[in-house]
This record gives C-alpha cells, sequence and structure tokens, in this order.
C-alpha cells in the first residue's frame, strides 16, 4: 500500500496520545519511521515514542520543518495559538509550503491561519476532528480541508488517518460540530451503554468480569456486523434478531417504549451545542 504517498515526510509537533496514536497506526500501517518524526517539550515523551517506533525525535519545534511536506499540530487547543506563532516566521520563509494538519478540538481553520500569519485562502490547512478509539487502531476522524489544499494532499491527509481508522471528508467546516458531537464524544455514549449493559448483567446474577467481557464484545460485534452489513437497514439487522415472541423483543420493547433514540439525539445536541459554544459559535446546552 501507500504507493504514491511513501517518501512524504510528517512531523508531529506534540508527541501526546493523540499524536502517538497516529504515529503508531502510521508505522504499522507502512509508513516509513524514518520519514517520521516529532517534537515536545518534554524529551521523556518523544523518546518514547523513538524507541518504540524508529522515528526521529527533533531537539524543537522547528529543527526538522525544512523537508517536511505534512505538520501535523497535535497540541491541546490552548497552546494551539503560541505553536503556530512560533512556526508562522518559517512558513515565511519556506518556498516549499508543507501541508498543515491541525487534530485540535474547536479551533478554525480562519484561527489557525490568523495565528500563522498566512492567506486563509493560500495556505493548505485540514482541520480533523480524530476520536480515542484511535488508539487502538479504530478511530472515526472527520476532515475538513480548506481551498488551498491539493488532491495530492488530501490522499495524503486519507492515508494519514485511515492508518489508525476510518477518515471522512466533510464539505462545510461547521459540519465538524457535528462531528464532535458523533463521533468525537460517542465513544463515552457507548461506554455508558457498556457500562449499563455490564452493571445489568451483574444485577441478573454474572460476575462483574463475565458481565463486561459479554457487554464490551456485544457492541464490538453488533457493530462489526453492521459494518459488514452495510446494503442493509440497520432496522431490518435489528429485526433478525427478534424472533417473535422471543427475547429481543421484549428487551427492544422496553429501549423502544423509554425513548431510547430520543435520549441519543438529545445527547448529541448537547454536545454540539458545547462545541459551538467552545468555538464562541452560541450560548451553549440548555441547562435542564
Ligand atoms: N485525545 C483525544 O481523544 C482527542 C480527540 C480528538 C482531538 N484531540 C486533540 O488532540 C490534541 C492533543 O490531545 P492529546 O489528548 O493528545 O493531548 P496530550 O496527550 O496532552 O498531548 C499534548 C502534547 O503536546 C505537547 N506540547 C505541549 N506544549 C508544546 C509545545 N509548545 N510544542 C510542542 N509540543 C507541545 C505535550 O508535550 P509535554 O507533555 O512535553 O508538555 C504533549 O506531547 C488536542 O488538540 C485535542 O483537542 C484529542
Amino acid at each position: 500500500m501507500m504507493s504514491t504517498q511513501q517518501g512524504k515526510r510528517i512531523h508531529f509537533i506534540g508527541a501526546g496520545n493523540m499524536a502517538s496514536a497516529m504515529l503508531r497506526g502510521l508505522v504499522s500501517s507502512g509508513f516509513s519511521p524514518a520519514l517520521l518524526s516529532c517534537s515536545a517539550p518534554a524529551e521523556t515523551e518523544t523518546q518514547r515514542l523513538v524507541d518504540e517506533l524508529g522515528i526521529r525525535a527533533a531537539a524543537d519545534n522547528l529543527e526538522l520543518l525544512t523537508h517536511c511536506d505534512a505538520i501535523v499540530l497535535g497540541v491541546k487547543p490552548q497552546i494551539l495559538k503560541a505553536v503556530c506563532e512560533e512556526l508562522a516566521p518559517f512558513l515565511a520563509s519556506t518556498n516549499r509550503q508543507p501541508l498543515v494538519i491541525s487534530i485540535a478540538a474547536g479551533t478554525t481553520t480562519q484561527s489557525i491561519a490568523e495565528w500563522l500569519k498566512q492567506d486563509p485562502d493560500l495556505l493548505p490547512l485540514v482541520r480533523s476532528m480524530p476520536n480515542t478509539p484511535a488508539q487502538v487502531g479504530m478511530g472515526a476522524s472527520g476532515l475538513f480541508a480548506t481551498p488551498a489544499v491539493k488532491a495530492d494532499q488530501k490522499s495524503l491527509v486519507q492515508q494519514i488517518f485511515e492508518a489508525f481508522g476510518i477518515a471522512v471528508w466533510v464539505e462545510d467546516e461547521s459540519q465538524l460540530h457535528a462531528v464532535t458531537a458523533l463521533s468525537g464524544s460517542g465513544p463515552a455514549y457507548v461506554f455508558e451503554f457498556i457500562k449499563g449493559m455490564a452493571d445489568a448483567g451483574v444485577s441478573l446474577g454474572l460476575s462483574p468480569e463475565v458481565s463486561r467481557q459479554l457487554a464490551e464484545a456485544t457492541v464490538a460485534g453488533a457493530a462489526k456486523l453492521c459494518a459488514a452489513s452495510s446494503d442493509e437497514e440497520i432496522s431490518t439487522l435489528q429485526r433478525k434478531v427478534m424472533s417473535p415472541g422471543g427475547t429481543t423483543e421484549q428487551g427492544v420493547r422496553v429501549l423502544q417504549s423509554e425513548q431510547l433514540t430520543a435520549t441519543v439525539s438529545r445527547a448529541m445536541e448537547a454536545a454540539r451545542d458545547q462545541s459551538l459554544y467552545l468555538a464562541g459559535e452560541g450560548p451553549g446546552p440548555a441547562k435542564n
């Protein structure tokens, strides 16, 4: 794989949870460690990735940028401005403009371009919203590209994010609020459901270990079956496990009468509203 994108140099600024997950995915999917690098204040963090993956660590954020094809901004949103301002003189002086990829939640391409002192119409910039299952190679990422991102750069980004899961593009940057509410926050909703199933299994007489194992495997298995049956409606898959007069029918009847889907919908609206609020674009979720 990767035939067209082999040879691309990618530098990560930040070496924390998400950057490490992405780097592990890249190395295990065939990107050459020699072309991957990272920088972060704590040398122990970067050295751990050097030892584990054979990538390079830079002494500072600027050292390895000269020959880079892509720079991943993998720091927390609150220090992104300072990091961008550090990169601005480099971008102003280079005649080989790299693609910039941000993984920072809630920070717009407009702000990033402004901090990098670049024209937002000319800067090739991708804003992404990955999620924590990236740590086990099963992430789900939403991606948005500014108009200056070229087709080969989009394809590099697709390969980077598919190295640790699935990746989808959105046409409009504001749709990243919905991505945040769905896949960004979604792992926590699913944990809530797994916890509910595991606790209920214990109430019904199973040991905590057995109940948790069954709950985890059931959610993972149902998701995999759903993905393998994408030509079928989810409601059809559901009916297939619900024989008339059987046990599943009774369980699903309770979930439906308690309006589980409406509750999920309200949870996602609250997360979307908080995402808008954090971006300074809305009043936040209604408190109830
Ligand atoms: N974790 C998630 O589930 C998730 C999901 C979607 C998006 N994201 C986004 O991913 C980004 C990183 O999150 P994370 O969970 O990976 O955070 P994290 O584990 O705290 O990692 C942040 C990294 O940034 C480094 N850093 C701090 N200041 C720096 C500087 N001036 N120059 C270079 N590196 C610097 C830190 O190094 P030191 O430890 O040495 O300070 C650390 O390696 C955030 O913007 C977040 O919004 C995370």
